[in-house]
């Protein structure tokens, strides 16, 4: 506590006060009029026998000013009041001299007249500036500390008020398309969709545990087989993982579940819903339907399962330069970043460097290519569709790929350096520009994912996702090449949702564990309701869930979904402003019939 704090101001009652304006309200049509504002004081300057007040709410700022020439006794009071002090203030309505006019902001052709202030509570000297628009200059970890004042600035004002547009435009869109909200237990068993669970302990029945929902997967399903034909929910998930800008262990999705469709029925709805929700944020409207890519594609193209379109994508190109022009090993991939113009040595022995870390060996010296081969780097040019100023990179494998899918390494390898690139480049040449939105699907995902270190084959999606209608004989036979009924909705090269159509018969259901290398009985103990479920009529049906806070991050233009959740955890996944998550008294654990094998620290 600052010494401020303690200096005795006795307060104003807020008594019978109303409020007539909110400080971001004033017009010139208010002129005349008789006005109380109430908010925090901003700023404060002191210019003899004046006093110019911006004061702040969540609407905006209003200037209000206290003249001892037109009321003494409201000047004199008007000493006290310090940064972000909370006062009401009453008093004319008047126009702004026109060289005292701001034009920053919304009110600034008119200001209040006090007349009469009430202090309605002071404040500590804050931790850091209000005004002070580069949140870059304040540490996030001060910021997360004392999140009741950094939620005043107004970015996160307006993050939040964006977010509430949002989810009232979602529900407004559901309910248009025939949809049900309904609520789905937080305390629950053990979803697979791939992290850790959070558990909770259970007091009456000890060394029992509830885990926390990492989506509501399985219940959706149960509500299609319960006869509710089109679900959806605003919902918190809780997943133990490793963080990232774009991660919080609780997170919100957008979860959809709809019965009788085939995958056009659920990507309709989405694209309905993102065309709504672009609309009430106030972003350029995705002309419909959006663009579909194959995974295979979307591999071969962007070299990324979730292609970041504002970058031109890139080609293979080993069938104009062959292992007779080049040391090949594997497929050769051609980049293309736009109007970069010549790169520094510097520059592109990083990225040689970066190359080399990802297994690829690059030709960049496009002058020396050209020299070499005139007629095959026309062609590259042509395919790439590379204008004058384009920097141009060739890649293929430093060795032979023994994994899987050799071509997709490369590929993949080949998207990741696409990316350095461009975003070594992004703020001189304006490569992501964040208003520039570009939503894709990409479809036809493989059924399993080969894990080296489990030796075992994984869902790609998770295990409830229908395999392709033609791929069903494959599950035992040749699972690498069965493909599945999933589908990703991308934007800007972020993964915002993913879904799919889910089996709903029993015996594909118990094929597909069985693909997976659960045993019966394994199958049995961690899905048996679901099993069972199955086995009583139901219906043909898909899904998918949206990454709400992602989908804000980038209407908002955010750098990290932090920015857009009230009160987010740090990327070690801590509250600093709870301190959570902390020890819990011996008694607590006692009662839960918990002993711990390691002491935690603090
Ligand atoms: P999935 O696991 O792909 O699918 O999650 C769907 C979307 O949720 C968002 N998301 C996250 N956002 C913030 N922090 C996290 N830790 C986090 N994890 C996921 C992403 C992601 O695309 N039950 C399936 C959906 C379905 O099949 O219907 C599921 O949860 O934007």
């Amino acid at each position: 506590m600052t010494e401020q704090a303690h200096r005795p101001v006795s307060l104003d009652p807020l008594g019978n006060l109303t409020r007539t304006h909110y400080c971001g309200e004033i017009r010139e049509s208010d002129v005349g009029s008789r006005a109380v504002l109430m908010g925090w004081v901003h700023r404060r300057r002191d210019l003899g026998g004046l006093y110019f007040i911006h004061l702040r709410d969540r609407s905006g700022i209003s200037q209000v000013v206290f003249n001892a020439e037109v009321n003494a006794e409201a000047h004199a009071k008007a000493e006290m009041l310090r940064n972000e002090f909370v006062i009401a203030v009453e008093g004319p309505i008047v126009k702004r001299g026109a060289d005292t006019i701001n034009s920053n902001l919304a009110t600034g052709t008119v200001e209040l007249q006090a007349a009469k202030l009430y202090v309605l509570n002071t404040s500590a000297t804050p931790p850091f500036q209000l005004d002070e628009e580069e949140q870059a200059a304040v540490g996030e970890d001060n910021r997360l500390k004392h999140r009741y004042i950094d939620l005043r600035r107004p970015r996160m004002q307006s993050n939040l008020r964006l977010r509430h547009d949002v989810n009232l435009a979602i529900r407004e869109s559901f309910h248009a398309q025939g949809f049900l909200e309904i609520e789905t237990p937080f305390m629950t068993r053990s979803t697979p969709e791939g992290a850790r669970d959070f558990l909770v302990p259970s007091r009456i029945h000890p060394g029992n545990f509830y885990a926390l929902p990492q989506s509501p997967q399985i219940f959706k399903q149960l509500l299609m087989i319960g006869g509710y034909d089109r679900y959806f929910q605003i919902v918190r998930c809780f997943r133990d993982e490793d963080l990232r800008a774009d991660r919080q262990p609780e997170f919100t999705q957008i979860d959809v579940e709809m019965s009788f469709v085939r995958e056009d029925g659920v990507l309709g709805v989405v694209e309905n819903l993102m065309a709504a929700v672009c609309a009430a944020a106030g972003a350029a409207v995705p002309r419909l339907p959006l663009p579909r890519l194959p995974y295979s594609q979307a591999v071969e193209k962007y070299g990324s399962d979730k292609p970041d379109l504002r970058l031109p994508p890139m080609a293979r190109v080993d069938d104009i330069i062959g292992p007779r022009d080049l040391p090949l090993e594997g497929p050769l991939a051609a980049i293309r970043t736009p109007s970069v113009g010549r790169l520094t040595r510097r520059e592109r022995e990083q990225f040689r460097e970066y190359a080399a870390e990802q297994g690829l060996r690059i030709f960049d010296d496009a002058n020396g290519l050209a020299a070499k081969m005139p007629a095959q780097m026309a062609a590259v040019r042509d395919r790439l569709g590379a204008a004058e100023g384009d920097f141009l990179a060739l890649c293929t494998a430093r060795e032979k790929i023994a994994a899987p899918r050799p071509e997709h390494a490369v590929f993949t390898a080949a998207g990741n350096l696409r990316l350095r690139i461009a975003r070594a480049f992004a703020d001189r040449h304006g490569l992501f520009d964040k208003k520039d939105l570009r939503l894709l699907w990409v479809m036809d995902f493989p059924m399993f994912e080969w894990s080296e270190d489990e030796r075992r084959w994984n869902s790609s999606h998770h295990p409830f996702t229908s395999p392709h209608d033609d791929d069903i004989e494959k599950l035992a036979t040749d699972p690498a090449a069965c493909r599945s009924k999933a589908y990703d909705l991308v934007l800007n090269g972020v993964e915002l949702g993913s879904g799919s159509i889910r089996i709903h018969s029993r015996a594909v259901q118990a094929k597909v564990f069985e693909a997976l290398g659960f045993t019966a009985e394994e199958s049995r103990r961690r899905f048996g309701f679901l099993l069972d479920a199955l086995e009583y009529g139901a219906p043909p049906h898909g899904g998918i869930a949206l990454g709400l806070d992602r989908l804000i991050m980038l209407l908002a233009g955010a750098a990290t979904i932090r920015d857009v959740i009230a009160f987010p955890k740090t990327a070690k996944g801590t509250d600093l402003m709870c301190a959570a998550p902390n020890v819990v008294p011996p008694r607590n654990l006692t009662e839960l019939g918990i002993a711990l094998k390691t002491m935690p620290r603090g």
